[in-house]
C-alpha cells in the first residue's frame, strides 16, 4: 500500500477541524448572552420592577423555588410565599405568578433556557400563557 503524507495530512486537518468546531461555537455562544425581555402588561404595571426575590436569587435559585411550591401546594396545601426579601404574599403558583409577571415566556423562560440548554418538561402538564407580545 502506498500512503501519500500529503493527503494524510489534509485528511488530519479537516479532522482536527471537525472535533474542535463545536468548541468554536460554544465559545462564541458564551459571550452572547441571551437577551431576555421584561416587556409584558404586568411588569409594566410595577412601580418597581423587581423580582419576588433579589434578581441574583432568582437567577440562581428559581429551579428550587419552583420545586419548594410545589412540594408546599400539593403534599402540604400551602398556597402563600411569603418573600424574604420584603414579606410581600404571592399565591405559590407556576401559571398564576411567574408567568403571569413573565407571561412573555417565549422571551424570557424559553430563551434563557435554550441558551443553557435546558428544557424543563412543566409544560406537558401546565398550562404556558398565550403568546404576548
Ligand atoms: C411581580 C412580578 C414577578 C413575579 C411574580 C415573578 N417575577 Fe421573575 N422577575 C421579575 C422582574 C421585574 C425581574 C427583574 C429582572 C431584572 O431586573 O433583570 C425578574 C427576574 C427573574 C429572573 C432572573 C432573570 C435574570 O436577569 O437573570 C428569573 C430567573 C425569574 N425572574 C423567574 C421567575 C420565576 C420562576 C417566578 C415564579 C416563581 C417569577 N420569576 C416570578 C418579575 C416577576
Ligand atoms: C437567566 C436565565 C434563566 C431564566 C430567565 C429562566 N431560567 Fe429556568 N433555568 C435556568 C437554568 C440555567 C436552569 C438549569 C439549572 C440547573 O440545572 O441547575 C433552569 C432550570 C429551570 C427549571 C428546572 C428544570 C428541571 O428540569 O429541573 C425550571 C422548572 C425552570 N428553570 C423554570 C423557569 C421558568 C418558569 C422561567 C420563567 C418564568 C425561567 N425558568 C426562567 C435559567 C433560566
Ligand atoms: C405530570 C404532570 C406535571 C408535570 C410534568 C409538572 N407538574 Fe407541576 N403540578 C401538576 C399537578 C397535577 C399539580 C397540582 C395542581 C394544583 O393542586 O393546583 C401541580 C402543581 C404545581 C405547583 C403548585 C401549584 C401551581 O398552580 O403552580 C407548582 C409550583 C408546580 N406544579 C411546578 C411545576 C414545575 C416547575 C414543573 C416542571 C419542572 C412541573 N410542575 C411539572 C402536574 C405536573
Amino acid at each position: 500500500m502506498m500512503y501519500n503524507s500529503r493527503n494524510i495530512i489534509i485528511g488530519l486537518i479537516i479532522f482536527v477541524g471537525i472535533f474542535t468546531f463545536p468548541f468554536v461555537l460554544g465559545a462564541g455562544k458564551a459571550n452572547e448572552a441571551p437577551k431576555l425581555s421584561l416587556d409584558t402588561p404586568k411588569i409594566n404595571e410595577l412601580i418597581k420592577k423587581e423580582p419576588i426575590e433579589t434578581v441574583e436569587f432568582m437567577r440562581n435559585n428559581h429551579m428550587q423555588l419552583l420545586s419548594d411550591w410545589k412540594v408546599a401546594v400539593v403534599r402540604d396545601g400551602n398556597r402563600v410565599y411569603v418573600s424574604q426579601k420584603d414579606g410581600q404574599e404571592y399565591d405559590m403558583s407556576l401559571q398564576n405568578t411567574c408567568l403571569d409577571c413573565h407571561s412573555n415566556k417565549e422571551q424570557f423562560c424559553d430563551a434563557c433556557h435554550t441558551y443553557a440548554e435546558v428544557e424543563p418538561n412543566c409544560w406537558d402538564c401546565h398550562v404556558a400563557p398565550e403568546v404576548i407580545r
